[in-house]
């Protein structure tokens, strides 16, 4: 294959104790170790964007805000996203929530994964972000990882706090079923879009 996809993995927490880097760092490692696709980490610390205040969205109006501007440049480099999911209230963090409101061309005909973590393994905020991935014009996986119930406790600082690797038997299956359709739909939207264009 001439051109490889370029995979974002976008963690999806900010605060100053999330957990979300454990879950990144795992999936980040099993992406790379793939030979179908390239892949970044995106911190959205390093994206410090002003809550949504353009005029509209850019599908309609250029944004003015240069932090807006530089994120829709970052997106606008990839085939394909991996977003590290924490459910907050049964929905998708309020930071995450505001970087995918900040673009709307940079998204629209690529496919994104994820991977969630929580009491029910953020499977109600996965969810959410499939809703808002319809509206940008985005593809979901099928499949994606969701570490919750004991393995969430067992890995949690505030349960076990054990390394990941000892629950990892549990989400290498979804893990490998999630990458694989990314990689499929990516390759698939891929060429589509340069045949758009
Ligand atoms: C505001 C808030 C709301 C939360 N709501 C949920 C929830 O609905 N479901 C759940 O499983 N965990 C919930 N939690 C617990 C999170 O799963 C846990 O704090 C996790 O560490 C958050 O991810 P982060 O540390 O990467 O930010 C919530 C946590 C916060 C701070």
């Amino acid at each position: 294959m001439a051109t490889k996809p370029r995979i974002a993995l976008i963690i999806g927490s900010t605060r100053p104790t999330r957990f979300a880097d454990k879950p990144a760092q795992w999936m980040l490692k099993q992406a790379q170790a793939r030979e179908d696709i390239e892949v970044e980490l995106i911190d959205l610390r390093d994206h410090p964007l002003p809550f949504f205040d353009e005029l509209a969205s850019n599908m309609w109006v250029p944004s003015q805000n240069p932090e807006a501007i530089r994120w829709q440049q970052t997106i606008a480099r990839f085939d394909g996203f991996i977003f590290v999911v924490a459910e907050y209230n049964h929905s998708i963090t309020g930071v995450l929530k505001n970087a995918l409101d900040q673009a709307y061309k940079e998204w629209g005909r690529k496919p994104f994964t994820a991977i969630g973590y929580g009491g029910t393994g953020a499977a109600r905020a996965v969810e959410h972000l499939r809703g808002i991935g319809v509206e940008l014009q985005m593809v979901s996986t099928h499949a994606a990882v969701h570490i919750g119930g004991g393995d969430f406790m067992a890995v949690f600082p505030m349960g076990g706090n054990k390394p990941i690797e000892d629950i990892e038997a549990n989400l290498l299956p979804a893990a490998k079923t999630a990458l694989d359709e990314l990689v499929w739909w990516a390759n698939a939207t891929l060429a589509a879009r340069a045949k758009d264009a």
